[in-house]
């Protein structure tokens, strides 16, 4: 059998555990382990401060560490707090890593809390970050289908917000009118996963349409020539024109912000994944590459590619997790050079997250620090932010599955 095959019979039914290479120093010494072992301790930590006072209130969702802070400062569960569904997501794959039933127990109650968001209107397009992230995770080890239930729900739901004259779902129709017209934000490419998952696990076969006609139309129009990305794309809902490309948490409208690039690697990667179509993994291949090539010398980007590209601007390592993961699923799609050359990337991304400059260790009860989340609105700069978390431990969890597949790719990476 070969590799790539190897590597498809890993994948698991929410798309979302890849199975995949382990790279350089990231896995010479057993250091996934070590890291996946680290986080399980940060974990424990912050369960602890979560029931400091005796009691949990599993609808409150951990988001954030400023600066200085030890413990997460959370947040509602609900539809307008996007990131509700990072800690659940976290804990599965804690539970996934460890076989921790008190963990399993955990996820469930905070994935629980999340029901009512399905429930209501769909608010925008973060319902895929909400709900497949938690409830996704929860049904691909638990297969529990009360899960599965929801799931399905939340993707007919999302297809609500699909325009077909555009060709994409608008991502914030709350800002419809501030921005001139249907908006489509980068970000939106990860809840597609959400639409393939339902249209093959009972959903509608129409929500597979809408994810790649979604994929399609952002490929055409949310890049410039050089493959770098805008954060928010702009169309008459009447007719589908492209009307303009700007930023909402770039630097510029023409800038490079360095999570909107991240989702479109990951984005790229996953709608191949799912779709088997080389026109994505042509895609893919360049949005990363462009993004590789701009990288500073520890592979952590500063928040924006076109800002001073030097302390002290703020790096966002959140975009480094997204793209550490999304490069490990990445490179066993492409040939054996490029994909040693893609995990020897990830595997010093990892390398460098493994460094007391950005573990958080004893300094909070997060994994990561220095993630960016608004920076043109000075919000959540040089934090720890729960997506960083989210996708680094979803980055080790694709790199221990990877580890009892193919050693061959191990030693390859090891060589770039
Ligand atoms: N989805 C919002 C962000 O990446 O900050």
């Amino acid at each position: 059998m070969n590799f790539h095959k190897k590597l498809m019979m890993l994948l698991l039914p929410a798309g979302l555990a890849a199975a995949l290479p382990s790279c350089t120093s990231a896995s010479a010494d057993n250091s996934v382990d070590n890291s996946l072992a680290y986080c399980d301790r940060q974990i424990d930590r912050s369960i602890h401060n979560l029931t400091a006072s005796g009691s949990t209130d599993y609808s409150m969702q951990p988001r954030n560490i400023a600066p200085g802070d030890t413990a997460w400062a959370c947040r509602p569960a609900c539809a307008e707090e996007w990131c509700s569904g990072f800690w659940p997501g976290i804990l599965w794959y804690d539970y996934e890593n460890t076989g921790r039933k008190d963990i399993a127990e955990q996820a469930d109650r905070y994935t629980r809390s999340l029901k009512p968001i399905v429930e209501a209107p769909v608010f925008d397009h973060d319902l895929g970050f909400l709900i497949f992230c938690s409830y996704g995770n929860g049904y691909r080890l638990t297969h529990n289908p009360e899960y599965k239930e929801v799931i399905l729900h939340a993707a007919d739901s999302l297809a609500t917000l699909f325009n077909p004259a555009v060709g994409t779902i608008c991502s914030w129709p709350r800002n419809v009118e501030m921005l001139g017209g249907h908006n489509t934000i980068m970000d939106n490419m990860i809840n597609l996963e959400m639409l393939f998952w339902a249209a093959k696990n009972g959903g509608n076969p129409y929500l597979y349409d809408i994810a790649v006609k979604h994929a399609e139309t952002t490929m055409a129009h949310q890049f410039r020539p050089d493959y770098t990305s805008y954060h928010v794309a702009v169309y008459n809902p009447v007719n589908g024109d492209f009307i303009k490309g700007c930023t909402h948490q770039g630097n510029a409208d023409d800038s490079m912000w360095a999570r909107g690039q991240a989702w479109a690697i990951y984005g790229y990667t996953m709608v191949y994944r799912e779709t088997k179509d080389p026109r994505f993994l042509d895609f893919a291949q360049k949005v990363t590459d462009v993004y590789l090539s701009r990288l500073p010398a520890d592979r952590i980007p500063y928040w924006d590619f076109d800002v001073p590209q030097a302390d002290p601007t703020p790096r966002d390592v959140s975009a480094a997790c997204v793209v550490a993961s999304a490069l490990i699923e990445l490179s066993s799609y492409v040939d054996e050079e490029k994909g040693a050359g893609y995990m020897a990337e990830a595997g010093k991304m990892l390398t460098s997250l493994k460094e007391d400059k950005y573990r958080s260790n004893g300094k909070n009860c997060s994994f990561l620090m220095h993630s960016t989340g608004h920076h043109p609105a000075g919000s959540e700069i040089d934090y720890s932010i729960i997506y960083a978390d989210y996708y680094y431990i979803e980055a080790l969890t694709r790199l221990k599955h990877m580890e009892k597949v193919e050693p061959k790719l191990v030693a390859l990476s090891k060589n770039n």
